[in-house]
């Protein structure tokens, strides 16, 4: 185990958090996803139902057991992980590791799209879906503590600063992607993360997923132990 003693480090505390892609739906067939495996918030929900929290992991479509003493809701789209995750509300802690979609088509086809002949393909109209971690951060119950994730490409630490005060949230946990697909992250087992908060940055190199998600549960829990229920 982790966490040992008869008093677990987040007892008594609600986290939530949210993992894997979203899929926005084209017509009954198709639909626009972002490449997540769901590997990394799946493991920080576990880690976190082992250091005594109550947990809401709000999944988008990924093939993965759901971990022991974690309650799962289910959701395919952004708009669906929107609702579920304001009905999970209060929450000490919330962690957006999910890989939200950020359009949705403007109006899913009710039947197949068909070549229509023309060689031209059917035009696929879109618009922007809401940004639940900035929803979080600007909400009537904003959780105590609030996580975003960030999967970046280049100047990582740059555009995690620039998230953090455009979400408000305390602290974003950027990976490097870059290289992907098929690279170590996407869907692999180990991660390299910088953590990034008001007071500078933390690099965890290398680490397999569920050993980020121990140290990041870790780092909740001393946080909130500071703070009053
Ligand atoms: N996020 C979210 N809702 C969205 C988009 C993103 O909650 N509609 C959350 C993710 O779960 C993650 C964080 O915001 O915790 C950063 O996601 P990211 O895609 O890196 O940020 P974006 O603002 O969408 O920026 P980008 O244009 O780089 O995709
Ligand atoms: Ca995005």
């Amino acid at each position: 185990p982790d966490f040992e003693g008869p008093e677990l480090p987040l007892t008594g505390r609600h986290v939530l958090i949210t993992a894997g892609p979203t899929h926005e739906p084209i017509d009954p067939v198709r639909y626009i996803a972002n490449r997540s495996s769901g590997k990394q918030g799946f493991a920080i929900a576990a880690a976190a139902a082992r250091a005594g929290a109550r947990v809401t992991l709000v999944a988008g479509p990924v093939n993965l057991p759901t971990p022991q003493g974690v309650k799962r809701v289910d959701v395919e789209t952004a708009l669906e992980m929107m609702a579920a995750v304001e009905a999970a509300l209060p929450a000490d802690a919330a962690i957006m590791v999910a890989a939200v979609a950020d359009w949705r088509t403007a109006g899913a086809a009710n039947q197949k799209i068909k070549k229509d002949g023309s060689g031209k393909p059917a035009p696929l109209s879109l618009v922007e879906n809401p940004d639940i971690l900035a929803t979080l951060g600007k909400h009537g119950q904003r959780p105590t503590l609030l996580v975003g994730f960030a999967a970046e490409t280049e100047k990582v630490a740059d555009h995690a600063r620039a998230k953090l005060a455009k979400k408000g949230a305390d602290w974003i946990v950027a990976n490097d992607v870059s290289g992907a697909p098929g690279a170590s992250v996407m869907g692999g087992d180990a991660n390299s993360v910088h953590i990034v908060t008001a007071d500078g940055i933390e690099s965890w190199e290398n680490l397999p997923k569920d050993v980020v998600a121990t140290r990041l549960i870790e780092k909740v829990a001393h946080v909130l132990s500071a703070r009053p229920d």
